[in-house]
């Protein structure tokens, strides 16, 4: 029995598998219409969710299984004490596996070592997103036809933002990347990660002027600044707006430059970018779907 924690409890041997099966699946999705019938998926959600949740839940129901969800912490015993432990103990006696997403960091951790089912990571804090990361990597593998030699930016909330910090550790393992890390002074990226960053021999900067990187960048990897990880109001309005994308703004980025975003978006990438072929976020969004359904049959061990 295994559970997704962290993206490096996946190697890139298995990412690869798992890109692959995605393929297949958008490919011929009938084949794999009844590979989950009789499983129930369990979505314990402690905080908000669009994509992650709803992904996962299309994932399951698009395998033939059944989902149980809790979108609402107040609704759950949660709100009267309930650990996480126990919790995962409980749920582990109801579904076949679990996906959780915590504010807490570690909650998806002691969540797994105390079910007996494999529980995933939908996001613990401001820690980690593995499964973001799958839906980013699909993403670039179906955009840019590989993971080697690119110059990713990443824009926006470095210091708190989950998605960016999972997407880091995963490209470390490939050749050839160059890491571009645009945030204001107070968002910057934490030491850890760009320690991860060093100990694979890759190279990257840091600024806070998009413009002056943005011409050589394969991939910009937009971020929202997350106004739920501010102790502090004033100090959320004040860096809210440091980047926003814009039309005009990309006439001086490469023709083929890919812009994501984990979404959701408030104000970071205007509307008017949606039209531009070089935005693939909502693509992203729906590469969740199946990268989620691959990693489902592959914890289920579903041939
Ligand atoms: N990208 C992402 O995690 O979105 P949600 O918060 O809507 O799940």
């Amino acid at each position: 029995m295994r559970s997704v924690i962290d993206i490096k409890d996946l190697s890139k041997e298995e990412i690869a598998e798992l890109v692959s099966i995605s393929e297949d699946i958008i490919s011929n999705p009938q084949k794999y219409a009844h590979k989950c019938d009789g499983k129930k998926l369990a979505t314990l959600f402690f905080e908000p969710s669009t994509r992650t949740r709803l992904s996962f839940e299309a994932a399951m129901y698009e395998l033939g299984g059944n989902v149980l969800s809790m979108s609402d912490s107040a609704s759950s015993s949660a709100s009267k004490g309930e650990s996480v432990a126990d919790t995962a103990k409980v749920i582990s006696c109801y579904a076949d596996i679990i996906a959780m997403r915590h504010p807490k960091e570690g909650a998806p951790m002691v969540a797994s070592m105390n079910s007996t089912v494999p529980v995933i990571n939908a996001g613990d804090g401001g820690h980690n997103h593995p499964t973001q990361t799958l839906t980013d990597l699909l993403t670039i593998h179906r955009e840019k036809g590989r993971f080697d030699n690119l110059t990713v930016g990443l824009c926006g909330d470095l210091k708190f933002g989950r998605t960016v910090h999972s997407l880091i550790s995963a490209l470390t393992r490939y050749e050839g990347i160059k890491f571009v890390l645009i945030s204001p002074e107070e968002l910057k990226v934490p030491s850890y990660v760009k320690n991860t960053i060093k100990e694979n021999g890759l190279e990257y900067k840091q600024t806070t002027d998009l413009m002056s990187v943005l011409p050589e960048l394969d991939i910009l990897y937009m971020t929202r600044v997350q106004r739920e990880r501010f102790f502090n109001e004033e100090d959320y309005l004040r860096l809210k707006d440091s980047y926003v994308l814009t039309p005009e703004k990309l006439e001086s980025a490469k023709i083929d430059l890919s812009i994501m975003h984990p979404l959701p978006r408030v104000n970071e990438i205007s509307v008017a970018v949606d039209n531009d072929p070089r935005a693939c976020y909502f693509r992203q969004a729906l590469n969740g779907k199946y990268i989620r359904m691959a990693l489902i049959l592959k914890l289920l061990e579903v041939e």
